[in-house]
């Protein structure tokens, strides 16, 4: 750490901080002091700083380390902590289990960043500098969506990913599963979905429009199981895993698996080999309701967060303004023409969510389309995050020239193949203040926050998604948990922070 700080290099920067002289050094004599419901806390802490420090960190009633739940501490919220470091000893508080989960990434950060290698780091001293640390998110939402529909990523690296968004204090794990180029997760009653939807037979080399392929096979899905130890491994970091399962549109992999699901039952459609928007949507018939409605209710079986996508976004209405049936079902739904069923549609699946206890999630075309019940992701224009709000829709700011990880960082020549058309600097994406400017407080508390977008199209790698996924993932988790504006403030601790991405290996952007 600089000599000439006041406070710690953190990334996000926490609320309050300010540095003490003197340290605390964490040794073969170290325990924890583990307070009644901060078991789970405790765990993470030891199996965190295992590998590298070889600490066994156990627990004793006088342990140096305290981590000490008190629901009394009502100002930090779901996910605030306290953390005091002196000689002695050091105490992390919060009212809340995620909070004190927090606090132990910050430790984390607070130690020297070879405490973040997978391997044992002999010779160095486990100091942590004194310290008192108040930390409260400015914004509860702080996502991260990984694409796995467009390239399959195993579940290995999805757990990796997983440990990283929880060092950034990055709360919300948006896994989109399904897309017209394949369909990752199994759904019992629909086994097609993932043995013909879940493989593609080429993809293309370019972007939308390209009409050169690779001409390799590509596939991959997910075990329940996987998904639901997934689920598990993430909450035991304080991440909530939202699934996110697209339609009417982007679900041409359903349609290749079961094409009575689309508009035209006869025809056979393969799994998708080109990227953009496809103009094979789901039918409106009720076989098509039948099927989400089971599809549904295995992935609310397999993930319990109160949260779900149903995507929504991208759908042409060709098909369904050609099709005798859907003509007919508008009508009957009393709607003024077929392309009015785009919203029918998202409707009837957000009542069926809501009626299940859940908040259905859906994507913005222009903040001005969606029923009611929608918690809306806003991406094409930073407008539609206030059109939304003032709506009375909960908004998460995900503007594509902010958040679109699939941009290049640089219009430096050697950077890999990306989505063209736009250049998402690390600074556009720490500049980028989730709350419009012109909201008014009511419009403003409905912005939960924002998230990173990375889709996968011209990503095939781990190590592909690590370099465009950080630095900037570390910009919008500290714009997103500290509201922190200033920019040399960020870079400085930046600095610091790649210490300890180089650590884990991170195959980070230089
Ligand atoms: C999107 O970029 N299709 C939300």
């Amino acid at each position: 750490m600089s000599a000439h700080r006041t406070a710690p290099a953190l990334v996000p920067r926490p609320t309050e901080a300010a540095l003490r002289p003197g340290h605390f050094t964490l040794d073969r004599s170290t325990a924890l002091h583990v307070g009644a419901g901060a078991e789970p806390a405790a765990d993470l802490l030891g199996s965190l700083l295992a590998p590298a420090t070889g600490l066994s960190l156990g627990p004793s009633p006088d342990g140096q380390v305290a981590l000490v739940l008190d629901t009394g501490l009502g100002g930090l919220g779901e996910e605030g902590y306290g953390l005091t470091i002196d000689p002695h000893g050091v105490l992390l508080r919060a009212a809340h289990l995620t909070g004190l989960l927090r606090g132990i990434q910050t430790i984390r950060q607070l130690l020297p960043p070879q405490a973040l290698s997978a391997t044992p780091q002999r010779g160095t001293r486990w100091l942590l500098p004194c310290v008192d640390i108040t930390d409260v998110p400015r914004h509860p939402w702080r996502g991260a969506m990984l694409d796995v529909a467009r390239h399959f990523q195993p579940v290995s690296f999805l757990r990796r990913y997983v440990d990283l968004l929880a060092l950034h204090k990055i709360n919300v794990f948006h896994l989109h599963l399904t897309d017209d180029q394949g369909w990752r997760m199994p759904v019992a009653a629909f086994p097609k979905l993932t043995e013909i939807g879940g493989h593609r037979a080429a993809s293309p080399q370019g972007p939308a429009g390209s009409d050169t392929y690779d001409g390799v096979p590509h596939g991959g899905a997910y075990t329940r199981a996987e998904l639901a130890g997934l689920v598990r491994y993430a909450a035991a970091r304080g991440v909530t895993v939202m699934p996110e399962i697209e339609m009417p549109g982007h679900a041409r992999a359903a349609l290749a698996a079961y094409p009575s699901l689309g508009n035209h039952p006869e025809r056979t459609l393969d799994v998708w080999t080109r990227w953009g928007v496809c103009d094979t949507v789901l039918g409106v018939h009720d076989e098509v309701f039948d099927f989400c409605r089971t599809v549904l209710d295995e992935v609310m079986d397999v993930f319990p967060a109160p949260y779900l996508h149903i995507g929504g976004e991208e759908c042409p209405t060709t098909e369904w303004t050609h099709s005798a049936a859907a003509r007919e079902r508008a009508a009957a739904a009393g709607l003024p023409n077929p392309g009015a069923l785009h919203g029918w549609f998202l409707g009837k699946i957000g009542d069926f969510l809501v009626r299940h206890g859940r908040r259905p999630v859906c994507w913005a075309e222009t903040g001005a389309e969606l029923p009611p019940d929608f918690t809306v992701m806003t991406w094409r224009d930073p407008a539609h995050t206030l059109t939304a709000a003032r709506r009375g829709h909960p908004v998460v700011s995900a503007y594509y020239r902010a958040t679109y990880l699939d941009y290049a960082q640089s219009d430096a020549p050697h950077e890999p193949p990306a989505q063209p058309g736009a250049v998402v600097d690390l600074r556009a994406v720490h500049a980028h203040a989730p709350v419009p400017e012109e909201a008014d407080a009511q419009a403003a508390g409905r912005v939960l926050g924002t998230q990173a977008q990375l889709w996968t199209e011209f990503v095939t790698t781990p190590a592909h998604i690590e370099y465009l996924t950080y630095p900037r993932l570390c910009a919008l988790a500290d714009r997103g948990w500290s509201g922190a504006t200033d920019w040399a403030d960020f870079r400085s601790r930046l600095d610091e922070h790649t210490a300890r991405l180089d650590a884990l290996g991170v195959h980070h952007h230089p």
